[in-house]
């Protein structure tokens, strides 16, 4: 072996070795070490001079060496990787010293949101009647003069139509002013089969904004056609519809009542929630609350969704969700339902 270690070039190899392993312990950053990486072991690096040329030895020498230099560059390469390796550790360390993350802190809440009031009375409203026989049926909010007004028994110029305060698009397009004129749209569409659906949707009203009263506002449309609908299945729609929303106690009435559609028209009561009926400021010292309008559909109008009146008979109604909403939680201003405060919003998670 001695004679091996006196090879020139094999002390030279030891030399490197231990000077860059020497150099290497000093280095603490990731830069430094790369280049010392490039010193070294790079293409130009010392040990790479060293192995090229092995290749001009005597052909003797040239195992010895080829060995050790492979010794050397493998100790230097794993000695290089560790130190990186505990460079990038200690770094770590001392970031979590600085900031230190507590792992069992409870995660931020993402915000789920949830569903509009309104949503919430209109499916409530859809289950009710989804469990008396009830569809939904689809009407639009853009709708023709003629079907908002003329077929529902209100010819152009008729006084009735004041009862509707209108934005018109032109003279003939209008936004629907209630969602009655899908009474027509669903007779046509399903005529001369039976009807009981439903029909939800956003209306529209040329009006001052108050506590009241907005210009935009949900209703429920309510249609039965058959060979024998009565007054009494009214009656008994609503009733049970009005004890399945407000409780089963309550009691309806049914008030003498004028819409052009409907003969004989009703508007509906139930006994106020807040005094029972005893009377109160809610219920204007009156003990009951109006909750819709309905009636037996008008002949004519009938007859203008293609329905013969003499065979069919049909019944009707129609009621505002946000009134329901306001009556069901004691809300006091419809104000509320699209001035998206988030204070009101929330409080119906
Ligand atoms: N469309 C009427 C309104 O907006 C309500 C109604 C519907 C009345 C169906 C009778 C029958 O006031």
């Amino acid at each position: 072996m001695a004679e091996h270690d006196e090879n020139p070039l094999v002390v030279a190899l030891q030399t490197l070795r231990t000077e860059a392993l020497a150099r290497l312990g000093h280095l603490t950053d990731l830069t430094a070490l790369d280049t010392w990486r490039i010193d070294y072991l790079g293409r130009r690096g010392a040990l790479t001079q060293v192995m090229r040329g092995i290749g001009q030895l005597p052909t003797a020498q040239r195992p010895q060496v080829g060995q050790v230099s492979n010794e050397v560059k493998t100790a230097l390469e794993e000695a290089f990787e560790a130190r990186v390796a505990a460079l990038k550790q200690a770094q770590l360390a001392s970031t979590l010293a600085q900031q230190p993350i507590d792992v069992t802190l409870p995660g931020v809440p993402v915000s789920l949101g949830q569903v509009h009031p309104s949503t919430q009375t209109l499916r409530e409203i859809a289950a009710i009647f989804s469990d008396m026989g009830f569809q939904i049926f689809d009407s639009r909010e853009v709708e023709s003069d003629l079907y908002n007004f003329a077929l529902l028994n209100m010819p152009p110029y008729h006084p009735a139509r004041d009862m509707w305060d209108t934005f018109y698009i032109n003279e003939r397009v209008v936004l629907r002013t209630h969602t009655s004129p899908g009474q027509i749209r669903a007779m046509q569409a399903y005529h001369p089969e039976p009807i009981r659906v439903i029909l939800p949707g956003m209306c529209y009203r040329y009006e001052a904004i108050t506590a009241r009263s907005e210009i935009m506002f949900h209703q429920v449309e309510g249609l039965a056609v058959g060979t024998n609908i009565t007054m009494a299945d009214l009656k008994g729609v609503l009733v049970t519809f009005a004890r399945r929303m407000f409780g089963e106690d309550r009691q309806v009435r049914f008030r003498c009542s004028h819409f052009p559609f409907t003969e004989p028209s009703v508007e509906v009561d139930m006994d106020c929630l807040v005094c029972g009926g005893k009377g109160c400021a809610i219920c204007k010292y009156s003990g009951w609350l109006e909750i819709l309008g309905a009636g037996m559909v008008h002949p004519q109008v009938l007859r203008n969704g293609g329905y013969d009146p003499e065979v069919f008979s049909g019944l009707a109604f129609g009621m505002g969700p946000e009134r329901i909403t306001m009556l069901k939680y004691g809300i006091d201003d419809i104000r509320y339902f699209f001035s998206n405060d988030l204070r009101f919003l929330e409080q119906f998670g």
